[in-house]
């Protein structure tokens, strides 16, 4: 499968704090972002970077740099946006699409209620942000949307995943690699990922 967990012990902390329900909205937001910044360094690993000639105050030197108008991040509404902070403070000048989604209460499917992406969204490399995979249901869906306007790369940046998610994802879009901080246990009955942290959005936003 195209799947990199990250495998850290800080990352361990990190979820350890954010699952837990004890913690609060201001805490679990931090957390969001920060653990989105992680992903976003191992999405980036391998990057191709233009080659620059630099002066250091001691000599000149030739070294590389990200070329930052290749990318674009498309967060999931509403739970990835709790990632975009993170993201764009390590690539300030990637351009941002949306995608409106949420899943139906009884089947579980995803629903889209909005879609905007940058105009030239086909030459840049997408990166997908939801912090949570469970059925892999709007992962598809957002992927396709995004294929369907020509794009060519995608990553899909997530904090928790389910396996179960992980396989319908990456048998529907085997070239599009996913990265998460953790894989977890399964889904329960009402396809929340066990043991999970409950429901990002909400928690994140405060709305339950
Ligand atoms: C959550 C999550 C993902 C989706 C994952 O969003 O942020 O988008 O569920 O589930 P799936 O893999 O089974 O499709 P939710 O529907 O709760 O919307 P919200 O972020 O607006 O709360
Ligand atoms: N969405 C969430 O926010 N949490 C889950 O466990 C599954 C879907």
């Amino acid at each position: 499968m195209n799947v990199k967990e990250l495998n850290h012990p800080l990352i361990e902390h990190k979820l350890a704090i954010l699952r837990d329900k004890k913690t609060g909205t201001k805490e679990f937001r931090e957390l969001i972002k920060e653990i989105g910044m992680f992903l976003c360094y191992e999405a980036m690993s391998d990057a191709k970077l233009k080659k620059v000639e630099i002066e250091t105050p001691i000599e000149k030197m030739k070294t590389g740099k990200l070329d930052e108008d290749n990318y674009a991040f498309v967060p999931i509404l509403r739970a990835g946006m709790g990632m975009l902070d993170g993201v764009i403070s390590v690539i300030p000048n990637a351009k941002i699409g949306h995608i409106g989604m949420y899943r139906d209460e009884k089947t579980f499917e995803p629903v889209n209620y909005f879609f905007k992406v940058p105009k030239d969204i086909a030459k840049r490399e997408v990166i997908i942000l939801d912090p949570m995979l469970a059925t892999g249901g709007s992962a598809i869906d957002a992927i396709d949307l995004l294929k369907s306007k020509g794009v060519k790369k995608i990553k899909f940046l997530s904090i928790i995943a389910a396996p179960e998610g992980l396989k319908k994802v990456t048998e529907k879009h085997p070239d599009v690699q996913i990265i998460c901080a953790k894989i977890d246990k399964c889904l329960n009955e009402n396809k929340y990922i066990v043991p999970g942290l409950g429901d990002a959005g909400d928690r994140i936003f405060g709305t339950k």
